[in-house]
């Protein structure tokens, strides 16, 4: 059995938690939360105990880590979990700061250990068997990058406080999708935004609407369009273009019941929210975590990758606030 320990029993901490105790021979020993109501109700429903880090970094059968705390906890337990030699699975951003997720990268590599940072649209059945079909060749080069990512409503304002702004908090996935699909670093970022959904978020020092253009170092350009508030639910979109034709990823609904009527035609809207639309997407992230572990194989978004999304949020961030182009 290979013995886990999660810490944050929060709302992806419970995803996690149900994922992880699906992989054969994967047992969910503790589970850590500053919150212990949280992370007793957690540990009872899989079986496992509560403790609290020490208890965790002193226990040499526990192999791995799974991270789903706060963001401003993440950079800690990365690096203590580095110094204990345990594999580690953590939610995205690295950290809010670039040089420590920087220096989180360097221990993860110096203690040789394994990484996943939480980019699970990458797992995504739909984003993969795009990505798959760009790299079979189907649509050329790929050249042109159109993204569109709508949340369906703000989270609160105490949440966005410490969210480190919308480029970190939200956009972060898309700086992902952009360097996964297009294969390449960025060159150039421009980023503009407002606040177009809620007032108290400009109380915070954040916007709420951004479009962000991006060239890469090869050439290739992106748009990136998000809002944190679309009337229809969330909207995860995105279609790329190649010499050869175009390749589009969409939502997904909850059924494929459509209505007709003397009025219109109406299908579902999409899956609500990421815990809905992302479901598939954890699981296979998971299991891909347990898989390259147990394989020795390379994980499919490592640290680094998390590294180069937090540079490209810090670059848009700098961009939108002095109104210029940021070159990397
Ligand atoms: N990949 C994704 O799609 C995705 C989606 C949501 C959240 N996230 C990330 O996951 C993390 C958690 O987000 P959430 O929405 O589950 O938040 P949440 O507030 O629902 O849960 C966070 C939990 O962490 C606990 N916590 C805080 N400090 C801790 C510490 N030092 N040790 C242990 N537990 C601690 C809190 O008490 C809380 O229960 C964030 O970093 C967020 O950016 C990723």
């Amino acid at each position: 059995m290979t013995d886990v320990a999660l810490f944050g029993a929060g709302r992806i901490g419970k995803i996690h938690a149900g994922n992880v105790v699906r992989q054969p021979g994967v047992a969910l020993k503790y589970v850590v939360d500053v919150d212990v109501g949280a992370a007793k109700a957690l540990a009872d429903l899989h079986g496992a105990k509560v403790a609290d880090g020490d208890a965790v970094f002193g226990d040499a059968a526990v192999k791995v880590i799974v991270i789903a705390s706060s963001t401003d906890a993440h950079a800690d337990l990365i690096l203590r979990g580095a110094a204990a030699g345990k594999a580690i699975f953590c939610e995205k951003p690295v950290d809010l700061a670039l040089d420590r997720a920087k220096t989180c990268a360097q221990a993860v590599a110096k203690a040789d250990v394994p990484c996943l940072i939480g980019f699970q649209r990458r797992y995504d059945p739909t984003f993969s068997a795009l990505k798959a079909r760009i790299d079979a060749g189907e649509i050329g080069t790929p050249e042109m990058l159109i993204v569109t990512s709508r949340d369906p409503g703000a989270p609160p304002a105490e949440y966005l406080k410490r969210s480190g702004g919308i480029f970190k908090d939200m956009l972060i996935h898309d700086f992902d999708i952009f360097r996964w699909i297009l294969d390449d670093e960025a060159e150039t970022v421009y980023a503009t935004g407002s606040v177009l959904t809620d007032p108290s978020i400009a109380a915070v020092g954040d916007i709420d609407a951004t479009a962000v253009t991006l060239r890469t170092k090869k050439g290739r350009l992106a748009q990136i369009n998000t809002i944190r508030r679309a009337a229809y639910g969330y909207d995860q979109r995105f279609e790329v273009i190649g010499a050869k034709g175009m390749l589009q990823a969409g939502n997904h609904k909850p059924t494929e019941v459509v209505a007709w009527n003397a009025d219109a035609v109406a299908a579902d809207k999409p899956e609500h929210f990421f815990l809905e639309r992302y479901r598939a997407a954890y699981a296979a992230e998971m299991a891909h975590f347990f898989d390259a572990l147990a394989k020795g194989t390379p994980i499919r978004t490592s640290i680094d990758d998390g590294v180069k999304a937090l540079a490209l949020a810090d670059a848009a961030t700098a961009s939108w606030r002095e109104k210029r182009i940021v070159t990397l």
